[in-house]
């Protein structure tokens, strides 16, 4: 595996559509969001938008990350969302495009990594877990999934030099 990390490119909705059905079900997300297409996927996630690991011609995953709300006295936090391709899950690349963002928070001052996760996605608690991310509240009984009510995680990370 020889993965580059860079801006989703046009060349990659196919893959990124394709990625998305794969990983996305009740357990990992509130809401199945479907795409007709390439270009319906490129209009919500236009080229750019996300970080890609591309191993070669395949996207082994992707994070994307803004800040929660588009005001300056929210510019020092990053809300971020990540997933990995089935197959190239527990290898690293996960680790990796975290890397990639922690490096991007440094460079434009942003000191804390923000993100929501349901309680019953125990892989994804456990992997934010084990790369430092605390848990910093939780929405109870915030969505109701597969016939029963899950809470929804709220958890962050400070960014290197900036903990407390
Ligand atoms: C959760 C996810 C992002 C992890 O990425 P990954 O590339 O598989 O994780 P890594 O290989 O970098 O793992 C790093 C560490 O996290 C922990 N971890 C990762 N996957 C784990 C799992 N399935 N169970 C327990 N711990 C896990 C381990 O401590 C691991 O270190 P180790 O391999 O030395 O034991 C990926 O599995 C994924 O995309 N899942 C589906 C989508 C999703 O749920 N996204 C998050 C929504 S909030």
């Amino acid at each position: 595996m020889n993965l580059i990390i860079r801006p989703s490119q046009k060349k990659d909705m196919q893959q990124l559509m394709e990625l998305d059905r794969l990983i996305w079900d009740s357990t990992t997300t509130p809401v199945l969001l479907h795409w007709d297409s390439a270009g319906v996927y490129e209009k919500s996630y236009p080229e750019g938008q996300q970080t890609v690991a591309a191993d070669g011609d395949r996207i082994a995953g992707y994070i994307s990350y803004k800040h929660p709300v588009d005001i300056p006295s929210n510019r020092h936090v990053f809300d971020m969302a990540i997933g990995i391709h089935p197959d190239y899950q527990g290898r690293k690349v996960g680790s990796r495009l975290m890397e990639h963002l922690r490096q991007t928070a440094r460079e434009q001052g942003v000191r804390k990594i923000s993100l929501r996760v349901l309680s019953t996605n125990e892989k994804a608690i456990a992997f934010y877990k084990a790369i430092g991310f605390k848990e910093e509240g939780r929405l109870h009984e915030e969505f109701f999934l597969d016939g029963k009510y899950v809470d929804d995680l709220l958890m962050y990370k400070m960014v290197d030099g900036y903990e407390n």
